[in-house]
């Protein structure tokens, strides 16, 4: 079975991105699919680096995040909500991102989890190993577009940065990320059709890895 961890941002619990995380979440657990979900609002995760985050700092007179990062990861002194993000993120054989595009990326929130939980020394650098072996879907609401194709390829582009930088540092897999295009606007039946077509998809993912 696949173990499937979703890193969840936004602030609307009944938003369409809430509900495809709520269905992610149920239909995975149907199938036998164990989940975790970090929902980094309700979770009020804290986004923003503080050098007070590192009390044995490897340089008390100068803050280099990634040096401090290594040093945590050496002797153990990592953030507890950190090293719980860290335990999930090795626990899981597939990572979902779910979020909607703000500014051609990700909400800050998710933005801060990625540079406090993607450290140096334990999820990405010199002799790591990183999230291997690990595959890793961007599920993505935003603005309407008039061709799905084309928007899908205009996102792609936009978030570059994401699949070719974040993810590929920490060695996760990119999958064909999941786009849905202007979720207020649609109709009854399209929302429903783009969930289907969600879980179908999900559910697909996680029979190929196990
Ligand atoms: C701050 C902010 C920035 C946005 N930036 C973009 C953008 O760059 N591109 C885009 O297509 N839509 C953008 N949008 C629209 C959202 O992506 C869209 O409303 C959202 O994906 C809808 O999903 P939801 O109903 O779950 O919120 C933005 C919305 C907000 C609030």
């Amino acid at each position: 079975m696949a173990k499937v961890f979703i890193v969840y941002a936004h602030p609307e619990p009944h938003s369409f991105n809430g509900a495809m995380k709520d269905l992610a979440a149920a239909a995975l657990t149907r199938s036998g699919h164990p989940v975790r979900v970090s929902d980094l609002y309700a979770m009020k995760f804290e986004p923003v680096v503080d050098p007070a985050q590192f009390p044995q700092r490897a340089d008390p007179a100068h803050f280099w995040l990634q040096d401090e990062q290594r040093q945590a990861a050496a002797i153990g002194t990592h953030a507890p909500d950190v090293r719980a993000e860290h335990e999930k993120l090795f626990w899981a054989d597939l990572v979902v991102f779910q979020f909607p595009l703000w500014w051609g990326s990700m909400p800050a929130i998710m933005k801060g989890w990625v540079d406090r939980v993607f450290s140096a020394g334990t999820i990405y650098g010199r002799g790591s190993t990183g999230l291997e072996g690990r595959k890793a879907l961007l599920s993505v609401t935003a603005s309407d577009r008039p061709d799905r194709d084309e928007g899908a390829r205009q996102l792609k582009a936009e978030l570059s940065h994401v699949l070719n930088n974040m993810l590929a540092l920490t060695r996760l897999e990119p999958l064909e990320p999941f786009f849905v295009f202007g979720p207020r606007t649609l109709s009854q039946a399209d929302r429903s059709l783009y969930l289907r077509e969600y879980q179908d998809r999900l559910l697909s993912i996680a029979g190929e890895i196990g």
